[in-house]
């Protein structure tokens, strides 16, 4: 009776074991449907706000100057000895986000040169053991949220700072042979790296609540190079799925070929042709952009986009199904520089008006094909599309193959009616529009189109 009690408990134990291991991997079966349910938050914000926030604000020129100018961990002390943005104040963050109509914001939790923002337990490179005293993240967490905001941290896989972590041709002590690295790297053991990794992972997506994308940067297979198996981005992914089970995973782990190995795509600083494809289909993407070139805050940048460009970058994503995640670098103070907060301000009188084109929309059915100097974006609930006028016409504008799809035309900023009239003569099924002399005072004016 014994011995049959103690196998039946032995048993149970395996079962629960095992059920508990199901659920830990069960992302690695999630169907297409379940995917879109998760990410279904996402693809109806369509915009978003990337926040590059270190030590390399102070020195104001690039957040790789550790690595441009090849400076050791002494050399770059001074920064952290001077680090104190006494003006940082995440409601002012917030509301500038909110404003500018962006529906969630994804922050430096620690960027490549391997300053925390957080008050982690497993280094003293972090604000909390700075003058400043703070922790950065408890702050800009709670402001965000208050905003209705959702919160993401970036996590960079590269750490220029450990001591374990191995040197390699991005680093900047990288050397001109095998036997330099050899030499620099004796003693270093990445194991211990990976560990502080998840170490801090932990923390991330523990001690802040929702946490609802998580952007880890970056990996580089090869020689001198990292790729999964340094970083362990099977044990990573793990663990943050056992964590925040609907957190949202970007792709740079180097599990490309896994299904479940990331959750979009991450064009950088690009115009995409096409809607991206993963195994030909469609694959969910966000394309992140700088204002003027550096992710960090840099003084003397003079490349900054306009308002139009910046606006037209964000109809473009949408317009190809994709996200835009828009990075502000604020300075050492603590604020949004003077031209951010111009370009934000910009694109929040905009989307006031018109982000109807933005929210929950995505490519326009293939049949609807976009006149000259416009885009097109599609809202599948309410069947409306929207043309955005790039360049504003004279006085009338065609809509080829669409006659007799169209119910009502309106421009989206004012609701007021465009009227148009079906052309004979070899166009059958074109529509020409009658629009106004005058541009509406709108950056780029969008009309919308009541489809039948
Ligand atoms: C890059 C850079 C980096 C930036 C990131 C944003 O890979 O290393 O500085 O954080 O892209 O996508």
């Amino acid at each position: 009776m014994k011995k049959y009690l103690k196998t039946s408990a032995t048993l149970l134990l395996l079962l629960a074991l095992s059920l508990q291991l199901a659920a830990q991997e069960s992302y690695k079966n999630e169907t297409p449907e379940q995917k879109a349910k998760r990410m279904a938050w996402w693809t109806d914000a369509r915009f978003g706000m990337f926040i590059h926030w270190g030590l390399y604000a102070l020195p104001a020129r690039h957040e790789w100057v550790k690595n441009y100018e090849r400076m050791t961990n002494e050399q770059y002390q001074k920064y952290f000895e001077e680090y104190n943005p006494d003006l940082y104040n995440p409601k002012e963050w917030a509301r500038m986000a909110k404003e500018a109509g962006m529906k969630y914001v994804v922050i430096t939790a620690k960027h490549h040169e391997g300053f925390c923002n957080f008050d982690s337990k497993f280094t003293d490179y972090k604000t909390t053991k700075t003058r400043f005293g703070r922790d950065v993240l408890k702050e800009f967490v709670e402001a965000m949220r208050a905003e209705g905001l959702k919160v993401g941290f970036y996590y960079s896989l590269i750490d220029w700072h450990h001591p374990d972590y191995i040197i390699d041709s991005r680093h900047p002590q990288r050397q001109e042979s095998d036997s330099a690295y050899a030499r620099l790297n004796k003693g270093k053991d990445m194991a211990k790296y990976r560990e502080y990794m998840k170490n801090q992972v932990r923390e991330l997506l523990t001690n802040y609540g929702e946490i609802s994308v998580i952007w880890f940067d970056f990996s580089f297979p090869g020689k001198n190079g990292k790729g999964h198996d340094d970083w362990d981005s099977e044990g990573l992914l793990k663990l943050v799925r056992s964590l925040q089970p609907n957190i949202i995973v970007d792709d740079r782990l180097d599990l490309k070929d896994k299904d479940y190995g990331w959750d979009f795509q991450s064009p950088e600083q690009v115009k995409v042709e096409k809607w991206p494809e993963y195994n030909g289909k469609k694959a969910y993407w966000e394309t992140c952009q700088t204002f003027s070139g550096s992710w960090g805050y840099f003084r003397d940048e003079t490349s900054w986009k306009s308002p139009a460009q910046l606006l037209e970058l964000l109809i473009e994503s949408v317009s190809k199904g994709g996200n835009l995640l828009l990075n502000v670098g604020p300075t050492a103070r603590g604020l949004f520089d003077y031209r951010a907060q111009e370009r934000l301000k910009a694109m929040g009188d905009w989307m006031k008006y018109n982000s109807r084109s933005i929210y929950g929309c995505t490519m326009a059915p293939e049949e609807f094909v976009a006149p000259a100097n416009t885009l097109l974006t599609y809202q599948a609930n309410t069947k409306r599309l929207y043309v955005h006028l790039l360049s504003y016409p004279m006085g009338n504008l065609k809509l080829k193959n669409m006659a007799d799809k169209v119910k009502y035309i309106q421009f989206l900023h004012d609701a007021s009616e465009v009227r148009y009239r079906t052309l004979g003569n070899g166009e059958e099924n074109t529509l020409s529009l009658q629009l106004p002399m005058l541009k509406p005072p709108v950056e780029i004016p969008v009309l919308e189109i009541v489809l039948k």
